[in-house]
């Protein structure tokens, strides 16, 4: 189902009679996605729901990552668990970049220690235009965890649904799992151009709905993970990838809610994703905030970018990170505090509660009003 009326953001307490002071968690992060004044630094962390965490681990220890994916009430337990122990502004829905795949007509399993594989990749424009379009409703499960999870929150969590980016999907279909030098798929994008260009429209047809599912049972925002766009020159990007993404970031937004573009590696990237004109680029933790937030004239909102590995650190040590990376944001609207890509196994939980402490005490409003654009 297709909306366009401001209905979400709405209730996420966009309503600008709103005062910033009076903010629910969830209308904090959105309102920050939309660079609009806040009263603190909205937190949320990538793979916050993960091995890292002993009651994910239990639940582990009974079903498979997909059994929980493709149960509901497993998946919607899974992602309210971790936003309530964490204390966080906004909860990622428990699910993973490649489920689409199996409704594409592309099995793959979770190979243990070796990541996701698909079993036959995608390599010449027959096994391109064998993949179906028509099929998306199959991934009605996310939608029903994400209602679970609008039910338990209500409006006080930012509630984000999220899909792969065509590239970052792309070239798992290709590889055939992950990759170092992503030779299949650029051997693909340069060789076949007619093949590329199917495959990531084929991506965009079903990402569109996957998205419209999520929004229409309750996602407040939804993040589109470019994971591995940092494998591109910026040529490449541009000329294979920037205009498919374009389309499918615009049709999101078209559903009523802000986009989140991330991915990671992509210092030199950033002013051509920020023509997809998405709401908020994240940034990885290689490029200082500022300068990233900079390179994009700040003219939408940053996400980041904590390098996850900080968190093995001594408290002290990711309190003066924490305190870095607010002064770069420098009290500007449209800064959603996040590491720089997801949670490790191994970390300490106390550590990463102890980053949600440190932006509660470091994070002031956001100053005057913004009409019309963030300060520069
Ligand atoms: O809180 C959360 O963020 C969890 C939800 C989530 C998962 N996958 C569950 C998961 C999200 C947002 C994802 C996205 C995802 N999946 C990405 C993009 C994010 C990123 O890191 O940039 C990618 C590239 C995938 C594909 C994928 N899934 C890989 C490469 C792996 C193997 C990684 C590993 O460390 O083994 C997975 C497995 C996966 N998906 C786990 C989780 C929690 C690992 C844990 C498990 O096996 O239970």
């Amino acid at each position: 189902m297709t909306r366009v009326s401001p209905a979400p953001l709405i209730k996420s307490g966009l309503d600008p009679a709103l005062e910033p002071s009076a903010l629910t968690s969830g209308a904090r992060f959105v309102r920050a996605c939309l660079r609009r004044p806040v009263d603190r630094t909205p937190v949320w962390f990538l793979r916050q729901a993960g091995r890292y965490m002993p009651e994910y681990q239990a639940v582990r220890k009974h079903h498979t990552l997909l059994e929980i994916c493709k149960q509901p009430r497993l998946a919607a337990e899974v992602t309210i668990t971790a936003a309530e122990r964490l204390d966080v502004d906004a909860a990622i829905i428990f699910a993973d970049l490649l489920l689409p795949f199996e409704c594409m007509g592309l099995p793959f399993e979770f190979q243990a220690g070796e990541g996701p594989v698909v079993h036959h990749p995608v390599r010449t424009l027959d096994d391109v235009q064998r993949l179906r379009t028509d099929r998306a409703s199959e991934l009605g499960y996310v939608a029903e965890a994400i209602e679970r999870v609008v039910a338990h929150f209500k409006d006080r969590l930012g509630i984000i649904g999220f899909c792969g980016a065509p590239f970052t999907l792309a070239s798992y279909m290709i590889e055939g799992g992950g990759s170092r030098n992503y030779i299949h798929t650029k051997t693909l994008m340069y060789r076949q151009p007619a093949a590329w260009g199917l495959l990531l429209d084929k991506l965009v047809a079903v990402l569109r709905e996957y998205a419209a599912q999520q929004v229409a049972a309750g996602a407040d925002v939804i993040q589109i993970f470019d994971s591995w766009a940092g494998a591109l020159s910026v040529g490449d990007y541009r000329d294979f990838v920037l205009p498919a993404t374009k389309i499918l970031v615009r049709e999101v937004q078209a559903l009523g809610v802000p986009v989140i573009y991330f991915g990671v590696d992509t210092a030199s990237l950033l002013p051509a994703m920020r023509e997809t004109g998405a709401d908020v680029l994240g940034l990885d933790w290689r490029v200082p905030l500022d300068e990233g937030w900079r390179s994009l004239d700040y003219a939408c909102a940053v996400q980041g970018n904590l390098d996850p590995i900080t968190l093995f650190a001594e408290p002290e040590l990711i309190r003066r990170r924490v305190h870095q990376i607010l002064a770069q944001a420098g009290g500007r609207a449209g800064h959603i505090f996040n590491l720089g890509h997801g949670i490790v196994p191994g970390t300490p939980v106390e550590n990463v509660q102890a980053v949600v402490k440190f932006v509660r005490q470091y994070s002031h409003p956001s100053p005057a009003p913004l009409i019309g654009g963030a300060r520069g």
